[in-house]
């Protein structure tokens, strides 16, 4: 029979030191909230059920462990923070489900690989009822040392809390701890709060079970899968491995980088083969590139769809909505919003192109803007397959341009142009031969009476 295991995530903790108007697992790491780095590690590791130990935010907090995974999610407050042994406590009940394994996770350590996990779950398979996963400090203050004798676990001892010689030990506690589901209650519940910061330490628990004849172990991890976010600059040193790892493994997977450390991902960027990214390149959430594409320097993108062989940018921003289709090219200094661009077609330079389709094969020139927005309403541009837009023109949505049709340079195009038509939208040209002399003469004599009469 598998095994079961229960996840209680932490996540009622103090944030005071963020600096912030909301919840500290709610901040964002490769544009995906703490907390749901946490829970999806979990369900990579095989978990069953999650309990979440939440306090501010509580609803937005629940919101976000649930994006990524199908694991279910029982909410449950710590309203007075008191340690990390009473925050466990206050999923009691769902710890009295039952079961095999339970593992206890904090939601501001999202770098915790499923990999690591999955080790410290197992290795309770082979004998140990609490194994803790620890790690080498470079350096250790601050954190729990790991007392170990005869390869077992003996203690954790928090810093403060700490003799002289335990301070010297770099082996420390990252956090995560797993033990018997059916003995969980019966130890958290023995433990007590008579340590020098007056709180409910979770760490206790290894000298309680030792003294009931548990056996208690550590297992390494490497400490950059503990690094917890106490501090936007903490943040800003967990997105950086966050996004060294995303490069790596979009490089491994068939992604050519030229400068990897400019080139920002998301968690749910989706990258086909041999797709080539230039330096300085921006993914949001939401872009899906396909095989073969080039995606130029100094480019932003979000929500985005991009057909193979297509090419973007330098200077491209592509927003939400934007779908290129196979081979399209969208060029420099050309934004795109909602908006499908066909097959081969061409949206080169200067654009907006929002809330549109835009066919097969079309060329959009230079400088085509569609007026999509009348200050209240967004409409459709509709711009059928192989038309040709003239640079400088407008096209006022709603609007329809046929198949084949052309549009004269500048115009301002207010209705529909049907298939194969011609629709030049501007002022007609008047030319006058001799004029411009003419007028340079009488330029030259304005000049001269200002001259002479002093002004
Ligand atoms: C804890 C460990 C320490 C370990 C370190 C690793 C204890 C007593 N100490 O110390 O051995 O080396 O983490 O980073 O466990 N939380 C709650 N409710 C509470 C208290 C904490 O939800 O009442 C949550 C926090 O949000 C955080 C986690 O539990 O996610 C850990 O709490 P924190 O105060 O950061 O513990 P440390 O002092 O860092
Ligand atoms: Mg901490």
């Amino acid at each position: 029979m598998t095994r079961t295991c229960l996840a209680v995530v932490l996540a009622a903790g103090d944030a005071t030191r963020m600096k912030s108007s909301r919840s500290k697992v709610l901040h964002e790491v490769g544009n995906l909230p703490l907390i749901a780095h946490v829970t999806n590690a979990a369900a990579r590791a095989g978990v069953n059920d999650i309990a979440l130990v939440v306090g501010r935010d509580a609803d937005a907090v629940t919101r976000a462990a649930q994006i990524g995974h199908q694991l279910p999610i029982t909410p449950v407050m710590q309203t007075e923070r008191k340690g990390t042994g009473h925050a466990v406590l206050m999923a009691r009940d769902v710890i009295s489900n039952g079961y095999d394994d339970v593992v206890v996770l904090y939601g501001d350590a999202p770098l915790i690989n499923p990999e690591s996990l999955e080790a410290a779950i197992a290795s309770r398979t082979s004998g140990a009822d609490v194994v803790v996963l620890g790690f080498r400090a470079a350096d250790p203050s601050g954190y729990g040392r790991l007392i170990e004798r005869d390869g077992e676990l003996v203690a954790i001892r928090e810093h403060r809390d700490a003799s002289p010689e335990e301070l010297e030990i770099d082996f420390c506690n990252g956090g995560i701890i797993t033990f018997s589901g059916a003995r969980a209650v019966d130890l958290l519940e023995a433990i007590g709060n008579d340590n020098s910061k007056g709180e409910y330490y979770l760490t206790d628990i290894i000298e309680i079970a030792r003294a009931r004849g548990m056996k208690c172990v550590a297992v390494e991890a490497p400490e950059e899968d503990m690094m917890g976010c106490n501090t936007r600059a903490e943040l800003a040193e967990i997105e950086a491995v966050w996004q060294a790892r995303a490069r790596h493994q979009a490089m491994l997977s068939g992604v050519s980088m030229i400068d990897p450390s400019t080139v920002y991902l998301s968690h749910d960027t989706d990258f086909a083969g041999d797709v080539t990214i230039e330096p300085n390149v921006w993914f949001g959430p939401g872009v899906t590139v396909g095989a073969g594409a080039v995606i130029h320097a100094f480019s932003h993108l979000e929500g985005t769809t991009i057909g193979a062989g297509a090419q973007v940018g330098p200077f491209a921003r592509l927003r939400p909505g934007a779908e290129l289709g196979e081979k399209a090219k969208v060029g420099n200094f050309c934004e795109v919003k909602k908006a499908r661009i066909g097959e081969g077609a061409k949206v080169n330079h200067l654009s907006y192109v929002g809330d549109a389709i835009v066919g097969a094969g079309a060329n959009i020139g230079a400088g085509t803007i569609t007026c999509n927005y009348d200050g209240q309403n967004k409409h459709l541009t509709e711009i059928g397959a192989r038309a040709f837009i003239g640079s400088n023109s407008s096209l006022v949505a709603p609007v329809r341009i046929g198949e084949g049709a052309f549009v004269a340079s500048g115009s301002v195009v207010t209705s529909e142009v049907p298939d194969d038509a011609l629709a030049v939208a501007r002022a007609r040209q008047e030319t006058k031969p001799g004029y411009a002399a003419r007028l340079r003469e009488r330029i030259s004599a304005i000049k001269a009476l200002k001259a002479s009469s002093g002004s």
